[in-house]
């Protein structure tokens, strides 16, 4: 089985990626050829900034390996070093009807926020479907909000099969994991760079200290029950806490008698104790000048070998 999926490298890394995307990407290193990419052809849809790019690219790389992408059981590699990604993906867009693009919620919310809407932005379901078919992925682990890209690439895939002929790509199915398919921010909406209210997987102590102290409640006196329901620091301390740990918080909600703070400092541990190993491997690979540079050159010819032998067989297919 080949599992694929990336990250893009827009910003530090965040514990909604984490349990969205990364926590199952990394359990299933172990259950077949696993292909994990950082997508910076995507990022550059958003951001333009040379420098920014390329220290965001070796944050994401340090961040992963540090939460234990093992790069002897998973190709791990950066976009940009596989050109066919592109070549691949022009070949798609000639299949793609443009109201599928049109009708993708990431490209209507992103352009509602108020981002410019260039070009790569509106194809960008059609580069990341060429991420996934290049690889003949048979199964893509992502957050709930890539779901419907993923429908785009399954569709693209069955259209050229139609166009092309049978086994020309083969179509990929996503894996969602539906308990944590939304992590909640520090706000209560989806946790996610645009909205400005993450926890870093590599937060500072003081830092996570100012977040998590710092979530807005409501004004229920200490000794009151509490509200459950929708509550940030349930909902962020369920990611982390064992299951009885969790039972006896929303238990402590509902006796009263005990103040948010109290709870937060709760969650503040557990969170920051949850990272902990991370933490220290993330400071070796640091220390090791050269080693994510050598882990990104051999990933991505690993990858580039396979992505040529799809590219051959498109080629061939549609009569180029
Ligand atoms: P952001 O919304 O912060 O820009 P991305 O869109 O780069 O995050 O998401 C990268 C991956 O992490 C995707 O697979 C996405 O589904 C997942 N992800 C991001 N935010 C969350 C969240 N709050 N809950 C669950 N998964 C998330
Ligand atoms: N679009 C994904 C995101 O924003 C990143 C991505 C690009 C991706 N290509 C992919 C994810 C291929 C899975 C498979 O998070």
């Amino acid at each position: 089985m080949r599992i694929l999926s990336g990250l893009q490298p827009t910003g530090r890394l965040h514990i909604g990626n984490y349990f969205g995307m990364m926590e199952p990407a990394l359990r299933l290193q172990d259950e077949g050829e696993a292909y994990y990419f950082i997508a910076d052809y995507h990022a550059l849809t958003s951001l333009h900034n040379a420098a920014e790019l390329r220290d965001n690219v070796r944050n994401l790389a340090i961040d992963f390996l540090a939460c234990g992408l093992d790069p002897n059981k998973a190709v791990f590699f950066k976009q940009s070093d596989v050109p066919e990604h592109t070549e691949l993906a022009w070949i798609l867009s000639t299949v793609t009807p443009m109201p599928m693009l049109e009708n993708c919620h990431s490209y209507k919310d992103k352009t509602a926020r108020g981002m410019v809407p260039n070009a790569g932005l509106f194809t960008y379901p059609v580069l990341m479907t060429a991420d996934i078919l290049i690889y003949d992925s048979d199964l893509v682990p992502v957050g709930k909000d890539q779901k419907q890209h993923l429908e785009v690439a399954r569709d693209i895939a069955t259209k050229m099969n139609l166009t092309f002929g049978e086994g020309t790509l083969k179509i990929p199915t996503a894996r969602i994991r539906e308990e944590t398919a939304v992590v909640p921010g520090l706000d209560g909406q989806k946790m996610s760079k645009s909205y400005g209210n993450t926890i870093a997987l590599f937060e500072d102590e003081k830092a996570l200290k100012k977040k998590i102290m710092g979530i807005p409640t409501d004004s229920t006196p200490v000794e009151s029950p509490k509200p459950t329901e929708n509550s940030a620091i349930l909902n962020l301390y369920r990611l982390f806490a064992s299951d009885a740990e969790y039972n006896a918080m929303v238990g402590d909600f509902q006796k009263g008698g005990i103040g948010y703070g109290d709870f937060k400092k709760r969650l503040l541990e557990k969170t920051w104790s949850f990272f902990a190993a991370a933490r220290e491997k993330r400071e070796k690979i640091v220390a090791d000048k050269n080693y994510v540079d050598d882990v990104l050159r051999a990933g991505a010819a690993k990858a580039r070998a396979v992505a040529r032998q799809t590219m051959d067989r498109v080629r061939a297919a549609v009569g180029l």
